[in-house]
């Protein structure tokens, strides 16, 4: 269902603090930390002494000290301290995972452990770059991660699910161009101009004007996704006056049927606007839970059914979904064929492929 020598995110990075965060991912249950020196600890959730999650515990002198008996392991997963006794033994170690910390996030590597390059973590600068400001959450989403995935390639449902926020008609009117890059990327473009504001767009621009919008949804596997969100007053120019949203969607499988929603909306306007920041985290909150609901409702359908494929009937908006699907199995088997596979680094946040013109995709 997922690769596992590649970098997925567990966390933003100001989640993390010196107490201990359980999370689970792809199946496993890992405790995360910050140790004295502000780097980050991940290990196993699973004491060796009598199989007890270490969550059960606390975070003591940059230690993990498990709830049951006190015995403590370091980030290095060894034994530092067993209570009434003088001597640690050296094994059993706690499973340690390779962590790093990038574009305020936390990444965790859950393959095989030397192949951890941090040269393979995708580049999502837009998160910490200068000119850009991101209002960020975290959602938990009880569905199949690929069903997320889905949903982000395939945006005319904007128009459906989220017509009180993002979506008015003119989204699923509008044509999409889907292409594939490298072997690693789809990219969906669709172009809405002279269009009435949805209510998301009227709040961002201050006004309800008619504008120019454009979407172009792009999709790495296992689970990154950019949405860039452009728009501008229709009586401005495209290039001076355009204000532009770039939602990152990341998406960490939990198990097979839950998810983590990882998001972060970069924004490159009213960069210091505490009041447009709060307004825009209860609009995408909103927003995205719009989607789960209907994917959390999908799940469950698709689990009654046996997890038959799907489409089941064939419409052009799935171009870019059934692609996406194609690239992952792609990921998943060659890892198969070869467990010392590492999916390449991808052009997920090369300008050219964002900004390609319309006209450019359509060729
Ligand atoms: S089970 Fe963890 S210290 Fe005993
Ligand atoms: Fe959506």
């Amino acid at each position: 269902m997922y690769p596992k020598n590649c970098w997925y995110v567990a966390a933003h990075a100001n989640e993390l603090t010196d107490k201990l965060f359980a999370r689970t991912i792809l199946n496993q249950a890992v405790i995360f930390w910050r140790t004295k020196d502000g780097g980050v600890a991940a290990l196993e959730d699973r004491c060796p002494h009598r199989l007890v999650p270490l969550s059960t515990g606390t975070a003591v002198d940059g230690e993990v000290q498990c709830g049951y008996h006190g015995i403590r392991f370091g980030a290095d997963g060894f034994c530092t301290h067993v209570p009434g006794q003088d001597t640690a033994p050296r094994s059993p170690r706690v499973r340690t995972f390779p962590v790093a910390e990038r574009h305020n996030l936390i990444w965790i590597w859950m393959g095989a452990e030397d192949l951890a390059d941090e040269d393979l973590i995708p580049d999502i600068h837009w998160l910490d770059a200068p000119g850009w400001a991101s209002t960020t959450g975290h959602l938990h989403f009880k569905c199949d991660y690929r069903l997320i995935n889905d949903n982000l390639l395939d945006l005319s449902h904007e128009t459906f699910i989220h017509k009180h926020t993002i979506g008015n008609d003119s989204v699923a009117d509008s044509p999409a161009i889907t292409n594939i890059i490298d072997r690693r990327v789809v990219r969906v473009h669709r172009e809405m101009p002279n269009i009435e504001p949805p209510p998301f767009f009227a709040l961002s621009q201050g006004h309800d004007r008619r504008i120019n919008r454009w979407q172009i949804a792009i999709y790495m596997a296992p689970g990154f996704n950019m949405t860039e969100v452009g728009f501008h007053p229709v009586d401005t120019d495209r290039v001076e006056g355009h204000l532009m949203m770039r939602p990152i969607h990341i998406i960490t499988p939990e198990t097979d049927h839950s998810a983590h929603y990882i998001w972060a909306v970069a924004r490159n306007f009213r960069l210091d606007d505490d009041a447009l920041d709060a307004n825009l985290w209860t609009q995408i909150d909103h927003t995205f839970k719009e989607d789960r609901a209907l994917l959390e409702a999908q799940d469950r359908r698709l689990q009654a059914e046996g997890m038959p494929k799907v489409p089941q009937l064939a419409a052009k908006i799935d171009a870019g979904p059934v692609a996406g699907r194609r690239l992952l199995e792609a990921m998943i088997r060659q890892e198969a064929e070869d467990p010392r596979y590492c999916a390449p680094p991808a052009p997920l946040a090369d300008d050219d492929v964002v900004t390609m013109p319309f006209a450019m995709a359509a060729e």
